[in-house]
């Protein structure tokens, strides 16, 4: 199978990437390095002795993507680019609508031109706002979105809706990730975000590093067993493999795929620092600062639908996720 992957320089990218050459697919990339890094290419063929072909230029340049798909005969397109921060997504709202409904308003239009009729989009967790109860499945219900980044892509799931409706020979998978941390077990990929990180592990990572002095740690009077926020931490590379799952899926036919992407266990800030420090022998220096504005208190998935219905289920524990983010960090 020939995949494209955009975005597939980026931190999920990559490691979808690995697991796709792993899976003897062959991969195309569009990337337009906003947020990446052009070793990382090295990095992916380093790692599976294969290559890939990557085209470096923005999803939304109709001539661009026209181009791809011209000179690769491409079968189906898992769709990782995009702008990805919640707290920069408030600022700058339009960029965000912009930049994620431009890029897959395009990609979905030079798809339709070459008859290409398979997508996986990177979705996300915070399509479900607040949620009404912490553990979330896929019967809850999502728009009632609190920051343009999750407004984006909601709407972006709306339009793949749409797009399936007028064409019923699409075959669409829509993977809501939960918290994505951890590396590839090698540390030549992993997170590397530009500036100071708003995640709670590249942060940990920084602090861990010597390269910030302190992690806030958002509120301690949360209702969760410790009073610190409780998330569904899922190691990327768990997540990768879901996509490869994905991709069989949409090959059994035509439709309209959803599928939360977790663990199922949530983990409270507390444990993550507690864990991370364990695992890795080091200490991380923190303190405990207000709530962040927009954070909820516990969110963590019912996986069981993509268990039942893909065959996935994450099999990375949290230690896993702790040692290898450091095995990554530690050398960069
Ligand atoms: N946190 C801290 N200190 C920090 C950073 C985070 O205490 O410096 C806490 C937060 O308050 C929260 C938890 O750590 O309780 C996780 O926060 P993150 O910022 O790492 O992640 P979020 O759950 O807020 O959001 C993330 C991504 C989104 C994605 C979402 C999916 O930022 O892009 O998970 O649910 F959509």
């Amino acid at each position: 199978m020939k995949i494209l992957v955009t975005g597939g320089l980026g931190f999920l990218g990559s490691h979808i990437c690995v697991e796709l050459l792993e899976n003897n697919d062959e991969v195309v990339v569009v990337d337009n390095l906003f947020n990446s890094k052009m070793e990382v290419k090295d990095k992916i063929q380093e790692i599976t002795g294969k290559e890939i072909k990557v085209y470096i230029g923005d999803c939304a340049d109709e001539i661009l993507m026209d181009k791809v798909f011209l000179e690769n005969a491409i079968d189906s397109v898992i769709h990782c680019a995009g702008l990805k921060a919640v707290g920069e997504s408030v600022e700058k709202p339009v960029w965000y609508y912009q930049t994620n409904l431009g890029t897959t308003l395009n990609l979905l239009k030079v798809m339709q031109n070459h008859q290409c009729k398979k997508i996986i989009f990177s979705s996300t967790a915070t399509v479900y706002g607040v949620p009404e109860k912490p553990q979330v499945d896929e019967t809850f219900e999502t728009g009632k979105t609190t920051n343009p980044y999750a407004t984006s892509k909601y709407m972006i799931e709306r339009i793949l809706e749409d797009v399936y409706v007028s064409d019923k020979t699409w075959s669409i998978g829509i993977l809501r990730y939960f918290n994505p941390i951890g590396a590839h077990k090698s540390g030549l990929i992993g997170e590397e975000p530009n500036g100071i990180p708003n995640n709670l592990m590249p942060y940990i990572l920084k602090v861990a590093k010597g390269e910030l002095p302190v992690l806030s740690v958002f509120g301690d009077d949360y209702d969760t067993p410790d009073g610190t926020g409780v998330r569904d931490y899922i190691h990327v590379v768990d997540l990768a493999k879901a996509h490869l799952k994905a991709v069989n899926k949409l090959k059994e036919g035509a439709g309209i795929y959803k599928y939360n992407l977790g663990t199922g266990i949530g983990y409270s800030v507390l444990d993550i620092i507690r864990n991370f420090e364990k695992v890795n022998g080091i200490k991380v220096n923190y303190k405990i600062a207000p709530r962040r504005a927009g954070d909820v208190a516990a969110c963590y998935s019912n996986p069981a639908k993509a268990e039942r219905e893909m065959g996935w289920k994450a099999e990375k524990n949290i230690e896993d996720m702790c040692k290898d983010a450091w095995n990554f960090a530690k050398n960069k």
